[in-house]
Parts: structure tokens; C-alpha cells; sequence
């Protein structure tokens, strides 16, 4: 067999007993030649070493040149595909180990840069019986369980958000980007005149649904420390707005003040989403979920597990206060939830989303959810907190850095000294891509407005999605930061073109 069997079905379950040690046997072996968070050299080394490979794998199969084998394209890289396959366990180990030698590794602590979590073992187990399975969630005769299972789990992550509300409701979403466009689509279907209104924090998805939506773009309003400030809120909301607030926000991992903030928009008549993308599991933390005080103010929430959650993406869920307001999404299509079948009792899962085929996503956040229960999602939550915090306090302690702030969740924002030494942003910018050029760390950067008279700043920033490590993790880094920052600092004197 060269691999046209099927997962599912009589025989699916030992089909893919086969294959999986394949796949896992690549992947090891790729994760043990990289040996670090991402493979060294950017963008040209590594396209050059896949290209580099694959030629020397053909030939070596073939015992003849790689330019001369039968598949030419693919050692080439010029985009063509095989004629030929190779069969299902040779593809799947060469595959998996170029891929896993060749990732940014989010189950490196060094891979720091982005809300990019390494992924529950327990949910990625999951998924492989969900494809196998492959329910498609847009019709009960395609997934009678598969549609219960994710009824039952929006259910309980609706209530987790309003948890007095009575009758709230939640979809599954492919991440924040998703949730956020509903949140606007649906005050739009409210109110065709709707303006959105938004802190100067919010994430970029925001004003993009509003272009999507043909919504004007959104009004900003200004923050300090990185939080939407509500006096200036108050002054532009009206009763057709659409306030946006942020409950960590991607630079910091803020929380704008909730409370404050849907008191304003409760006197102004207005409608309030929440962006809780980052910061809304925290919700299942009894020392953190303070935090979300206010939260279930909102007439919408945007909530990520592919953050937050341990799921590989895609894991969004979008949450309404009022059921009836997902009414909106309602639409027939007369293959897929005609008329008679609602009436005959078949669930209508059409207008469970604006996509029309879709993932069982829900099954591997259901199955998480049953492993670890929402107390240990929690805990994991709160030892990326620490860990953040335990950061913070060493480059608090650190000679050649600068702390931005105390982390809220599980952001540390930082910045090299030598730079506001010489007041070079792009010295910050290229310290993080030298680390990422040697394959020593993956780190993001943030802009915020801490220059003088509140001009922007590049800064450094550390997202701390590991839930097993320690701040002890991360120092050695942190060196390494401010070394590179000094080197760079020499290099851009002795080059001064270069800076
Ligand atoms: C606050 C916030 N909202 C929305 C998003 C977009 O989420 P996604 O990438 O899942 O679409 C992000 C992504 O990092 C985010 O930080």
C-alpha cells in the first residue's frame, strides 16, 4: 500500500497505527537537528537547506545526481508537484522531520515571541481522531455527535462567561480575528449605522472587520500604560457605537477596566465586545479571574484557546450574552438545513457560524477540558503568570535592560539600555533578529508610546505561553539579549551605514 488508505472506517484505527510512528519518528528526529527554538539563518538559509535536501534525499533513494532524478521540481523548489509519490511512511518521515527541523518550536521556552502556545499532547491526540473521523460541522447528518459534543461545550463556555445571564450562548470561531468580526457583525445587524469605537490597544482585527463589514473605521481612543482610558471613552461613545474593549492586549497583555468602561457604555446606550482573546481563560483561575471583573457586562466576548487553552490553532469561540442575538448567522441552504428537516427535529448548524464545512474544533477543546478540568486549565494559567512575573523581576534586577511594566498576565515588555542610551529603535530591531538569524530565541517586539512626549518606542517583548517553565529559564536569555543589544550597538558604530 503507498498510502491511499483511509483513517477512518474498517481498518482506519490500524492504518493510522502504522502511520503514526512514521510521523513521530520524523518528528523527533527533526526537533533533535535543529537543537534549538528555530533553525538558524532567516528566511534564504532555510529555504536554500530544504531545497539543499530534498536533493540529497532523492539522490541518495536513487543513487544518482539530484538534478538528474525523477523528481527534479521538487528538489529544485520551482513549484511543481511529484508524479510520483513515495508511499505514506516514507513521506510522512521525511516530511515530518524537515518540518520539525525547520519549525519555530513553541515548546521551546527560547520561542517567546507570539500568543503561539505549544499545544496539550491531550488535544493534539484528540484531533487525530477528529480528522480521521472528519465530521463537518455544517449539517447534523455529518456530524450527529460531533454537533451535540460541541453544543454541550459552547454551552459550558458560555456560562463561564456569563455566568448569570439568562440565556447566553457561544460558536466556535477559527481565533480572535473570527470572534471579532461577529462581535461587529452583530451589532451591525442591530444597527446598520453602527460605529465602532476602540482603544488605541486594540488588536489590528478590529478596524479590519470594521473595512470588511463596510463599517466606518473604528474611533480611537487613547490609552495610558496600555489601557483604554474611560473618561476619554466617555466623551466620544454614543448610542450607535460599538465599543471594542481589550482584555489583554497583544503588545502587554493589558486588561482595559471593564467595570468602568461598560458603565460607560450602559449610560451612552451603547453596545460593548469584549476582545478577551488572550486574557479570557483566566477566567478559570479562582486567584485570577478578578482580573475579568466586569466581563460578563459585555454583550459579546472573543475568547482563544490556541492561547490560553494549549490547542493548536484553529480554537476561537465567540460568546453572546443573548442568545437570540447569534440570530444574525441565520441562513438556509436547502442541501444542508432545509426547511423540513428543522421542523422534522434535525439540529440546524448552519447558523452556528459564518463558515460553511468546518472542523470538529470543539472535540479536542471538549476532550481537554475533560482531562484537565477547568481548575487545570486554570493552574496552567497561573504558572504562566508567574513565570512572567518571576521574569519581570529579573530584568528589573538586570543591568542592561529596561522593564516596561509589571506583567498582568503573562507578557514581559523590555528594552535593552544601550538603546535608550543612544535613543536607536532600530538597534531594538535588529537585536531581535539576530537572535532569530542565529536560532537562539524567537522574541516579539511591541511599539508603544513611551518615547518623549509620548512619541513611539520599539520595544522587546517576551509572550509566555510555556506552562513548565521558570523564570530560572529565561535568564540566560535575558543575557543574551543584552549582550546581543551591546554587539549590535559595536557593529552599527563600526558600520555606521548599517544602522
Ligand atoms: C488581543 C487579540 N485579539 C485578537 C487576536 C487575533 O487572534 P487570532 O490570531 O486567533 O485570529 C490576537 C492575536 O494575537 C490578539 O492578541
Amino acid at each position: 500500500m503507498r498510502g491511499d488508505g483511509l483513517a477512518g472506517g474498517e481498518g482506519g484505527a490500524d492504518r493510522l497505527g502504522e502511520l503514526i510512528p512514521a510521523a513521530l519518528r520524523g518528528m523527533a528526529a527533526g526537533i533533535a537537528e535543529r537543537g534549538g527554538p528555530v533553525p538558524a539563518g532567516g528566511p534564504a538559509a532555510v529555504a536554500a537547506a530544504l531545497v539543499a535536501e530534498r536533493g540529497e534525499l532523492v539522490s541518495e533513494k536513487q543513487g544518482s545526481n539530484p538534478v538528474s532524478h525523477s523528481r527534479p521540481a521538487a528538489a529544485a523548489g520551482n513549484g511543481s508537484l511529484p508524479r510520483r509519490g513515495i508511499g505514506a511512511e516514507a513521506a510522512l518521515e521525511e516530511l515530518s522531520r524537515l518540518l520539525a527541523a525547520g519549525s519555530a518550536d513553541p515548546a521551546d521556552p527560547a520561542c517567546a515571541a507570539h500568543l503561539h502556545c505549544p499545544p496539550l499532547a491531550v488535544a493534539v491526540a484528540a484531533d487525530v481522531v477528529a480528522s480521521a473521523l472528519n465530521p463537518s460541522m455544517d449539517s447534523w447528518d455529518q456530524a450527529p455527535v460531533a454537533s451535540e459534543l460541541e453544543r454541550e461545550f459552547t454551552a459550558g463556555i458560555a456560562r463561564l462567561c456569563y455566568p448569570a445571564a439568562e440565556t447566553p450562548d457561544a460558536v466556535v470561531t477559527t481565533g480572535g480575528t473570527e470572534s471579532n468580526l461577529l462581535g461587529l457583525l452583530l451589532a451591525r445587524e442591530r444597527d446598520p449605522g453602527v460605529r465602532p469605537v476602540c482603544g488605541a490597544n486594540a488588536h489590528h482585527s478590529v478596524a479590519r472587520a470594521a473595512w470588511l463589514l463596510g463599517l466606518p473605521a473604528p474611533v480611537v481612543v487613547p490609552c495610558e500604560g496600555d489601557r483604554l482610558l474611560p473618561d476619554a471613552l466617555a466623551e466620544v461613545v454614543t448610542p450607535r457605537s460599538v465599543v471594542v474593549a481589550t482584555a489583554g492586549t497583544t503588545n502587554t497583555g493589558a486588561l482595559d477596566p471593564l467595570p468602568e468602561i461598560a458603565a460607560v457604555c450602559r449610560r451612552a446606550g451603547a453596545r460593548l465586545h469584549v476582545d478577551a482573546a488572550y486574557g479570557g481563560m483566566a477566567l478559570c483561575s479562582d486567584a485570577l479571574k478578578a482580573k475579568l471583573a466586569g466581563l460578563a457586562l459585555a454583550d459579546s466576548v472573543a475568547l482563544d484557546l490556541h492561547k490560553f487553552g494549549w490547542q493548536p490553532v484553529a480554537a476561537g469561540l465567540f460568546a453572546a450574552r443573548e442568545a437570540a442575538d447569534l440570530g444574525a448567522l441565520t441562513v438556509r441552504a436547502e442541501y444542508l438545513n432545509a426547511g423540513d428537516d428543522t421542523e422534522a427535529g434535525l439540529p440546524d448548524l448552519l447558523g452556528r457560524s459564518i463558515r460553511t464545512s468546518r472542523r470538529p474544533d470543539a472535540f479536542r477543546m471538549a476532550v481537554t477540558v475533560h482531562a484537565l478540568g477547568t481548575d487545570g486549565l486554570g493552574a496552567l494559567v497561573e504558572r504562566c503568570c508567574a513565570t512572567a512575573a518571576e521574569v519581570a523581576t529579573l530584568v528589573e534586577n538586570h543591568p542592561g535592560l529596561r522593564l516596561w511594566g509589571a506583567p498582568e498576565l503573562s507578557t514581559v515588555v523590555l528594552r535593552p539600555v544601550v538603546a535608550d542610551e543612544t535613543g536607536d529603535d532600530e538597534l531594538v530591531a535588529r537585536v531581535r533578529r539576530a537572535l532569530l538569524e542565529a536560532g537562539t530565541a524567537v522574541i516579539g517586539r511591541a511599539t508603544l508610546p513611551t518615547g518623549p512626549g509620548g512619541t513611539d518606542q520599539l520595544w522587546l517583548k517576551l509572550t509566555l505561553l510555556h506552562p513548565h517553565t521558570t523564570g530560572d529559564d529565561y535568564g540566560p536569555l535575558l543575557d543574551r539579549i543584552a549582550a546581543t543589544a551591546g554587539a549590535e550597538l559595536v557593529a552599527g558604530r563600526e558600520s555606521p551605514v548599517a544602522s
